[in-house]
């Protein structure tokens, strides 16, 4: 994982037993792929799964900072301090550096965009689309504080849909005002002043529960039980119409075929267009955002469990994939869906997750406004104030402070090794700089150098706290076992 940290890390190119290759830079992704059998080597991907859930971005580091935690054990193990001892020592020094990490951080003002697109931005430099996050990382913040709850602090980022798709470049990404549906449709392609109803029954021909045949020994019956769903299947149509629907919605169905090509003429001839398999997932999305309710049974599909939209419209020519646009919804609900391009696959996936990133990023200053320093200072800062601090302790103690203040070197270390910098070089020079008082000095891999890195690259104090909890937390968990029992 060492190599892919930091804007100049490596992408990991990941090809799973069926043959399908994913390239990610993403730590929790690339963890997530591995096939890892060792139970210890599982906690270190579920740390790095508890991260992307908690602040989203630092994933690879987490995983970085526990993996020196855990060598920093052997010594001290080595030298015959008790692991229980070690693990208490490490607790006091996880305290310690969320003190550090919060003194070193800055407040950010929510509607200070500048800063929040800044924080997005950092998150994105090890990204692949990060020559494209003039773009995104606007969009992302946009995109957030628009579904944010600023008052409870909160952000749900269901509310946020993000559609992939093939074709175009990044640069055709946007916000939509309104809503898409990545599928063609049936009947009029379109449909202004549209009345929009969702449905969550089938419109076929009903089906015995059980299985069961009929016997047909003449044309007459066949005739009848054609008749028969005909009339069935008109009814229904006819009562959908009746309510003032022109778009329609169909929930994908399991049991049978949600729609046939009977009820899709009969739609179409009364000018309805339809849109099938729509996943149960969605239904939630839809509704809050349309404002139509999903109706389970024909005879309550009435016109006040429609959403009104100035215009729905099927878009892409032949030849490419369609899809369908809502715009000019009334009553809009708090959500946002954001359209994503990319020219091929393996790009627009990973787009798609660094763009998840960005939104992490934004969602944790909007949880909690402080932002923090980046480039390696947060941490060797830590590691400066808590040898200082380890001066005033007893000697084990001190032992152990010191091994994991050493340890969270490996971040400024490995980004300037990652970067092609001297790792030592650097790292001496950064503390050095930090004894004299510059808490902000970090390394700049762009430029190669150290320098006060507090105006280029900032990232949420949630991150690096997060981090750090959660390593320290897991490696003090593999502190405390001593053997490992297998079970049938
Ligand atoms: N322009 C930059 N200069 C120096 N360091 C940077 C720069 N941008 C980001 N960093 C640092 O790079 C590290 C983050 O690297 P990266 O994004 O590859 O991993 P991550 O955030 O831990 O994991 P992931 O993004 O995969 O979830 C942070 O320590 C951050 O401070
Ligand atoms: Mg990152």
């Amino acid at each position: 994982m060492r190599t892919s940290l930091g804007p100049k890390g490596m992408d990991k190119m990941i090809q799973n037993q069926e043959g399908q290759v994913l390239i990610s830079n993403d730590g929790a992704t690339i963890l997530k792929q591995m096939e890892v059998f060792h139970p210890t080597a599982r906690m270190l991907v579920e740390i790095s799964k508890s991260q992307d859930v908690e602040a989203g971005d630092g994933t690879t580091s987490v995983v970085v900072i526990a993996g020196a935690l855990l060598s920093a054990c052997s010594g001290l193990l080595d030298k015959g301090i008790h692991p229980t001892r070690i693990a208490e020592c490490f607790r006091l020094a996880e305290d310690k550096a969320k003190d550090v990490l919060r003194n070193m951080s800055q407040k950010v003002d929510l509607k200070d965009e500048a800063k929040l697109i800044q924080a997005a931005t950092t998150s994105l430099s090890s990204k692949v689309i990060y020559q494209n996050a003039d773009l995104i990382s606007p969009m992302a913040v946009r995109a957030v504080l628009k579904v944010a709850n600023l008052e409870k602090h909160s952000v749900d980022l269901d509310d946020i849909k993000v559609v992939e798709k093939i074709g175009g470049v990044i640069e055709d990404s946007e916000i939509i005002d309104g809503m898409i549906f990545r599928r063609s449709s049936a009947g009029p392609k379109t449909i202004k002043n549209a009345k929009i109803g969702m449905i969550q029954f089938c419109l076929s021909a009903p089906k015995t529960d059980m299985e069961n045949s009929v016997e047909l020994n003449s044309y007459e019956q066949m005739d009848r039980i054609i008749k028969a769903e005909r009339k069935y299947i008109l009814k229904m149509c006819k009562k959908i119409k009746k309510s003032g629907c022109n778009v329609l919605l169909v929930q994908k169905s399991i049991l049978r075929d949600a729609t046939n090509d009977l009820s899709l003429h009969f739609l179409n001839k009364m000018k309805i267009m339809c849109i099938t398999n729509v996943e149960r997932d969605d239904i939630e999305f839809i509704s809050k955002t349309i404002g139509c309710r999903p109706v389970a049974h024909v005879n309550s599909f009435t016109a006040d469990k429609l959403g009104a939209a100035d215009l729905v419209q099927e878009i892409g020519g032949e030849g490419q994939r369609k899809f369908v646009k809502v715009t000019g919804i009334k009553d809009m609900g708090p959500t946002l869906t954001v359209l994503l391009r990319g020219s091929n696959k393996l790009l627009l996936e990973e787009s798609g997750r660094s763009f998840h990133d960005a939104l992490c990023v934004v969602r944790s200053l909007v949880k909690e406004q402080y932002l923090i320093t980046g480039g390696g200072a947060p941490e060797m800062e830590i590691a400066l104030q808590l040898e200082r601090w380890s001066k005033t302790l007893p000697g084990l103690e001190a032992r152990c402070v010191q091994a994991y203040a050493e340890a969270l070197e490996v971040i400024p270390s490995t980004l300037a090794e990652n970067a092609g910098m001297m790792p030592l070089e650097i790292v001496t020079e950064l503390r050095s700089r930090h004894a004299k008082g510059e808490s902000n000095a970090g390394i700049n891999v762009r430029k190669g150098l150290i320098e006060d890195i507090s105006k280029h690259v900032l990232q949420p104090l949630l991150v690096n706290t997060s981090a750090i909890g959660l390593a320290t937390e897991c490696v003090c968990m593999i502190l405390k076992i001593d053997d490992m029992v297998h079970v049938r």
